[in-house]
């Protein structure tokens, strides 16, 4: 396998790592989080901008601390989807110029099979088929993984990602941002029994539920009109940890429903779960057992490879390398692209 090295730079963390046959030999995370934060969320613009101040070093540091040269390097790879342009033409730019000054292929990829790749950085036994839960800040999707470039999204959020909802919850409680991380440290100090709150389901015009779509809008309302019946009731304080207790439960709930139910219809057996909210301390919980309990395996990443970073990036990029695939210098920056459409990309 190749030794690759990645740039993302899709929303608000300037990353770059260099992988070498599944092994990674250094990643580097910027996070911007500090400067978004007083916005109470990411503000594209800004986002681009500091990309810009701390790409080279963050290169620069990934190379350092890997050991190796540009003579070791067989590819660059870089996302360039799904994203904030702006901050994806940054990576992209840089992955560009770095392929052409050293004269290595260039690789674009897609931000959400990088995710995906993430769990073969840790599980080096783990084999497709298999079914990946992805829950992110702009994503919450079950995906069916075949081999490599082979993605069906079984099922999806109608409307908000389970990550914009935590985010969008925590604003309404004034909890401050990101919202994943604040609401996950307090739901431990609550009763998740406290409030009882929708779990998402789509009703089919047939009757009945979707099996696997969801909608997350309609949670994060439900808390807003508790949070108005509590305060119209003169409750004060406002029972933050059962409020947040509660919310998380109901968002666990469904996507550990979906994902179990998913896997056992598609005799898949084991689940994958990727993206910043797999971070969640009662996601991790509540799935692992309830998978379990059927059968069903499931694969949880570190803490710091929930989050964005550049060694998924490389991992997915040196399948890509070993199937022959190699993308044009002229390929764009897509802030949707379908994950099914990955082969567009070479
Ligand atoms: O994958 P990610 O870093 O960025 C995107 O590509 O979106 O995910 C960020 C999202 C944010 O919405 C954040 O609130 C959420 O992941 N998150 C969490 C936790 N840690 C991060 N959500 C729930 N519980 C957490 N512990």
């Amino acid at each position: 396998m190749a030794t690759i090295l990645a740039i993302e730079t899709s929303c608000d963390e300037t990353a770059a790592a260099v992988v070498s046959h599944r092994q990674v030999l250094s990643s580097v995370v910027a996070s911007q989080i500090d400067l978004h934060s007083r916005y109470g969320g990411v503000v594209p613009e800004l986002a681009s901008r500091e990309h810009l101040l701390t790409i080279g070093d963050t290169v620069k540091e990934a190379l350092l601390t890997s050991q190796l040269g540009w003579t070791d390097i067989d590819a660059v790879a870089t996302t360039c989807a799904p994203g904030l342009v702006g901050a994806l033409l940054v990576g992209m730019s840089v992955g560009k110029a770095l392929s052409m000054v050293h004269q290595k292929p260039f690789l674009g990829t897609h931000h959400l099979e990088g995710h995906i790749y993430a769990a073969y950085l840790e599980h080096m036994d783990l084999q497709p088929p298999f079914l990946c839960l992805l829950v992110s800040g702009g994503h919450t999707s079950l995906i069916r993984v075949d081999g490599c470039g082979q993605y069906s999204v079984l099922g999806k959020t109608r409307d908000d990602a389970a990550g914009e909802a935590f985010d969008k919850v925590a604003r309404l409680l004034e909890l401050g941002y990101p919202g994943g991380p604040i609401i996950d440290r307090l739901a431990q100090q609550g009763n998740p029994r406290a409030f009882r709150l929708p779990e998402g389901n789509i009703s089919l015009p047939e009757g009945g539920y979707h099996p696997y779509d969801a909608s997350f809008s309609g949670l994060k309302t439900a808390v807003l009109r508790l949070v108005e019946r509590l305060k119209s009731e003169g409750v004060d304080p406002l029972p933050l940890a059962d409020i947040a207790a509660s919310f998380q439960d109901a968002v666990v709930r469904a996507l550990t429903k979906r994902a179990v139910r998913s896997a056992q219809d598609q005799d898949l057996p084991a689940i994958v779960l990727g993206g910043g909210v797999a971070a969640n301390s009662g996601l991790r919980r509540t799935l692992s057992e309830t998978a379990a309990a059927h059968g069903i395996c499931v694969n949880v990443p570190s803490l710091k490879l929930c989050t964005a970073n550049a060694a998924m990036v490389a991992c997915a990029a040196s399948d890509h390398i070993a199937h022959g695939h190699r993308s044009s210098l002229d390929l764009g920056v897509y802030s949707r692209l379908p994950l099914e459409r990955v082969s567009e990309l070479y």
